[in-house]
């Protein structure tokens, strides 16, 4: 539980809150690069501001405040220049650093103004488009390896969530949260559909997440060189089919999980992005790599969908994971009241969340830099996991049988994509491919090994 002050000071992202000055040090996902191929001008809103992304005629990218200095009106509706956006009222030009930079029917149209709107750096990456809000230099956009990764295939998924970013990243530190919202909720929902026995059929995840709530003996968080890696300690003697630890999506200090491992058929970063207080922009970040000797589909451009989250009834979905998620995490309120929680033995990792926030804060606050932030240059590739993955660059990955035949995110080939948001995603076609050749490879292995 936190005091209600500390809840505003790890929830508030406004400009000049010590939380929106933390996320102020971050390069920040805005929005798909395909988003716009499709319209060169977007509306976003981060952090509390209301701002403008465009694409002007030269192909650069500009992210500036979205109010004319004129009259006003929502440059949203501007018009790409070669170097900046125009206002389509009178035609006011605006670079990207927010300079008005030409009036044209005014009587001086090229007289420097001295005021300006807001202006901030973008960079495109992996196919997602990065913004820096903060203080000048900015500094370099960290390669995370899912973004930078070769011979994969990619798709993102948007959503908007009605609720603060802190209640999204706060089910990273939740191992458990598995048991329950993808296992027993999935088990009810699938119940009611009437769609138990054909799941069952076809080797769904359910069941698997049901085991997991089996022989729990204890939780454990530590901190990374990048955020934090947790689990969950099964025993034996408690019911578990044997003593062991599982690892649970690694954190990625502020706002990134990543599920499934760097290289691997399917991964995926989820990224919380506060929109402002009370609402999220989530992320997936979805990577299907190919491994050494199978060449993934080619991509022109890394697609982006809306996974729906309610039917033509207006009833919510349930049946996919990410919509099990969001529901909880809106479910908590706009901004969680974590003064009234009852926190127990579950919730380990999210103290140890919540105590990084609160130290990673207070270094700003002192002037410092916080953890993840890279003045000058990115490390070439920079690995979640803490080290380059092995299991799926080896050259004899395939020989090696690496789980390969019994992973059900291997399997999309063979429908088993349907338990996760994936599946409304326009690159799933392109997925099966990948997994149908992955799947041929290792049976050509398995056929030439002694
Ligand atoms: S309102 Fe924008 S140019 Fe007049
Ligand atoms: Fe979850």
């Amino acid at each position: 539980m936190l005091s209600p002050e500390m809840n505003e000071r790890l929830t508030r992202v406004g400009p000049g809150t010590p939380c929106g000055e933390l996320m102020r040090r971050y390069w920040i996902p805005i929005a798909p690069f395909a988003q716009l191929l499709e319209n060169p001008v977007r509306k976003v809103r981060v952090l509390g501001e209301s701002l403008v992304l465009y694409r002007n005629k030269k192909g650069g990218l500009g992210l500036i405040g979205d109010r004319c200095l004129h009259r006003l009106v929502d440059l949203q509706f501007g018009i790409p220049d070669d170097c900046g956006l125009r206002c389509p009222y009178h035609g006011w030009l605006f670079s990207e650093t927010g300079d008005c930079i030409e009036r044209p029917m005014e009587a001086r149209p090229n007289q420097k103004m001295t005021r300006k709107l807001a202006g901030y750096p973008v960079q495109e990456m992996g196919g997602l488009v990065f913004a820096y809000l903060g203080p000048l230099p900015a500094p370099a956009l960290p390669r995370w390896d899912l973004f930078v990764w070769p011979n994969a295939v990619r798709q993102i998924a948007i959503n908007v969530l009605d609720c603060n970013w802190l209640q999204c990243q706060e089910n990273t530190g939740d191992p458990t949260h598995s048991v329950w919202a993808h296992g027993h909720l999935f088990n009810y929902v699938l119940e009611r559909k009437g769609d138990l026995e054909r799941a069952q059929a076809d080797g769904h995840t359910v069941h698997r997440r049901l085991e997991w709530g089996v022989g729990i003996k204890d939780l454990y968080a530590h901190t990374t060189d990048y955020g934090m890696e947790k689990g969950v300690i099964y025993s034996k003697e408690l019911g578990a089919k044997e003593d062991r630890t599982d690892r649970h999506s690694t954190v990625i200090f502020p706002f990134y999980t990543q599920t499934g491992a760097t290289g691997a058929p399917r991964s995926e970063y989820q990224i919380r992005v506060p929109i402002d207080d009370t609402h999220t922009l989530h992320i997936c970040y979805q990577v299907y790599a190919a491994p050494p000797g199978v060449a993934a589909p080619k991509q022109d451009v890394v697609p982006w969908y809306a996974p729906p989250t309610h039917d033509e009834k207006g009833d919510p979905i349930l049946d996919y994971v990410l919509a099990q998620d969001a529901i909880v995490w809106v479910a908590q309120g706009p901004i969680a009241d974590r003064s009234q929680e009852t926190l127990g033995r579950t919730d380990v990792p999210i103290v140890l969340l919540r105590r990084q926030l609160q130290e990673q804060i207070a270094l700003v606050e002192q002037g410092k830099q916080p953890m993840n932030f890279f003045p000058d240059t990115s490390p070439e590739i920079l690995y979640g996991r803490g080290s380059p993955p092995e299991d799926w660059t080896a050259p004899d990955w395939a020989t090696r049988q690496i789980k390969l035949s019994q992973s059900f995110r291997m399997n999309y080939h063979k429908g088993f994509s349907r338990d996760d948001a994936d599946r409304y995603g326009p690159a799933v076609g392109l997925v099966q491919e990948l997994h149908r050749r992955i799947d041929e490879a290792r049976q050509l292995a398995a056929s030439n090994s002694p």
